[in-house]
């Protein structure tokens, strides 16, 4: 198994670091535009002795040659005061030729998108990489849900990993954290809060990365390679876990022509269902609002 990630910044080197422990690949190619980053960074992680071996390679994708998955990592972050959406230019003309030519090496490869804004990015990706759409798999939603899940673990007093959650809908202040969805190891939610009060934590979820963002002066790279690595787990071992991922949507809840969060299979074909929920007339309005966000996004950049 051969797995590639573009971009050796945060969010990659991150996900190359948690991979290579995991000991579930033979080999990592760490790619990345800048010389020497992505070659000093497989070298860190390669002394941290594990049995996946991990290469950095300068910009030369021959050697990300039948990788089985190639995550996509590159790009520019968000700075104090820019939001995901001030991105969309710079980073979809990255976007683009990176996949382009990760394609070129690995016809048969899943594509996993992290760069942002992510939901257009993904749709970049797949229209580049003019595959399957079950291979092109934006990752957020899992993310949004474990901030989601850590928020209320703190309200609560209560252990995160006990807490199930589900969110839809874009990745950014537009996401629809589902309060209908969400339990304590079965316990609906409602026992322990009023809407009202999870209405803060969602609050508090939407602006989960803007708060990390104005601390460190860049955005997250922990939790979101943690994600990252859950989607790589579930394709490589097959497992069918149910994640919110950013998917291709041809008129599920209503929409067609768009990537946005939902709830979907993964198994060893990338996205292998998107699984439809009867959502009430509220959420569905919410649901409808972020799409216009992405889909207003995705225009321009037509434009
Ligand atoms: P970073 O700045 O640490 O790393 C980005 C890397 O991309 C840099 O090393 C840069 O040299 C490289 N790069 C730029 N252009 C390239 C190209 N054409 N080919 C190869 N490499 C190239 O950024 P970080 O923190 O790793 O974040 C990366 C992206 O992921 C950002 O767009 C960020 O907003 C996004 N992100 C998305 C999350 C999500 O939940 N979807 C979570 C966290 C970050
Ligand atoms: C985050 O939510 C930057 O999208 C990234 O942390």
């Amino acid at each position: 198994m051969k797995v590639t990630i573009i971009g050796a910044g945060n969010v990659g080197a991150s996900c190359a670091s948690l991979l290579a422990q995991k000991n579930i690949v033979r080999k990592i190619i760490l790619l990345d535009i800048r010389k020497k980053l992505s070659e000093g960074k497989s070298l860190d992680i390669s002394q941290m002795l594990t049995n996946t071996k991990v290469i950095g390679i300068t910009n030369d994708y021959s050697q990300s040659k039948n990788s089985e998955i190639i995550i996509i990592t590159c790009g520019i972050t968000r700075k104090p005061g820019m939001n995901r959406d001030d991105l969309v230019s710079t980073n979809a003309e990255i976007i683009r030729v990176v996949t382009k030519k990760s394609i070129s090496f690995s016809p048969e490869a899943k594509f996993i998108i992290v760069s942002n804004p992510l939901d257009v990015m993904a749709y970049v990706s797949y229209m580049t990489a003019n595959i399957d759409s079950s291979r092109v798999i934006g990752m957020a939603g899992i993310l949004d849900s474990t901030r989601y899940r850590f928020f209320l673990s703190k309200k609560l007093n209560i252990s995160p990993i006990d807490i199930q959650s589900l969110l839809l809908g874009g990745h950014g202040d537009t996401m629809v954290p589902l309060y209908r969805y969400t339990s304590v190891s079965g316990i609906p939610i409602k026992e322990f809060l009023s809407e009202e009060e999870n209405n803060v934590i969602i609050e508090k979820t939407k602006k989960g990365g803007e708060e990390i963002v104005n601390l460190l002066g860049t955005s997250a790279w922990m939790a979101p390679s943690v994600s990252v690595i859950k989607i790589v787990e579930a394709i490589l071992k097959d497992s069918k876990r149910i994640f919110p991922c950013s998917a291709f949507l041809r008129g599920e809840y209503g929409l067609r022509d768009i990537y946005l969060g939902v709830p979907v299979i993964v198994g060893k074909s990338g996205i292998e269902k998107i699984i439809e929920l009867k959502l009430n007339q509220k959420e569905n309005n919410l649901l409808n609002k972020s799409a216009h966000h992405v889909k207003s996004m995705i225009s321009k950049l037509k434009n």
